[in-house]
């Protein structure tokens, strides 16, 4: 028997990875092993560039609290979704990102079948329990032919995974601490999302849950 209080502490049962798509998998505890070094990087990238709550071009306050690294790093408001160059909260250059967390960006696309991506943005997205994201594309990057590697760590979340149109049938998937979802080519444009995210303490963590996605946006 698993006590509840265990399944937080969980990482999948298997290593084994999940066919989400033609070109979309889940590589399971791919990170786990690098968990302490990328938690200790996002800790620096969000002293330089502070955690905040961006407002949808709809004027809606996301839930879903971010930062990023990188040469580019996404960003909203009442003019729209984009990618910026500078943290419109400071105006300086976004945090480099580090060596270990590109590394492992284009070893999970390697692994999923992507040969040769070199990521040149971080997204980290910040849950604490309640906090969902709802189902979206992510279709602001120049060139759709790069995939989406996201890595999760600390709190466990239920994953949606969608079609190219919003109403499509949707897939749950549990995501672990260590977890690394890769989609691209065929699958780029699926839909997803995260389900409001279950009370928790992780040991790495605490009460949250971090998302890395790493893309080509530029
Ligand atoms: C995202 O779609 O940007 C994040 C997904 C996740 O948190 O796993
Ligand atoms: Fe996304």
């Amino acid at each position: 028997m698993t006590s509840p209080a265990g399944d937080l502490f969980a990482v999948a049962e298997s290593r084994a990875p999940i066919v989400l798509g033609a070109q979309a998998c889940v590589l399971r505890g791919f990170a786990v092993d690098r968990a302490p070094q990328l938690l200790a990087g996002v800790e620096a990238i969000a002293a330089a560039a502070a955690f905040r709550h961006l407002v949808t071009p709809g004027g809606r306050r996301m839930a879903v609290a971010m930062t990023c690294c990188g040469t580019l790093g996404w960003t909203s408001d009442a003019r729209g979704y984009r990618y910026e160059r500078a943290d419109p909260l400071t105006g300086h250059a976004w945090p480099a990102m580090p060596g270990s967390f590109a590394t492992l960006a284009s070893e999970a696309a390697q692994a999923a079948g992507f040969d040769g991506f070199v990521p040149d943005s971080v997204l980290v997205n910040r849950y604490v329990p309640g906090t969902k994201l709802s189902l979206h594309q992510d279709r602001d990057e120049c060139d759709l032919a790069h995939p989406i590697v996201s890595v999760s760590l600390g709190l466990p979340a239920t994953f949606q995974f969608g079609g190219d149109a919003r109403g499509d049938r949707v897939a749950r998937i549990a995501l672990f601490h260590g977890d690394v979802v890769v989609w691209g080519g065929v699958d780029r444009l699926r839909h997803h999302g995260i389900l409001p995210l279950a009370d928790g303490h992780h040991e790495l963590t605490g009460a949250a849950r971090i998302n890395l996605t790493f893309r080509r946006a530029g």
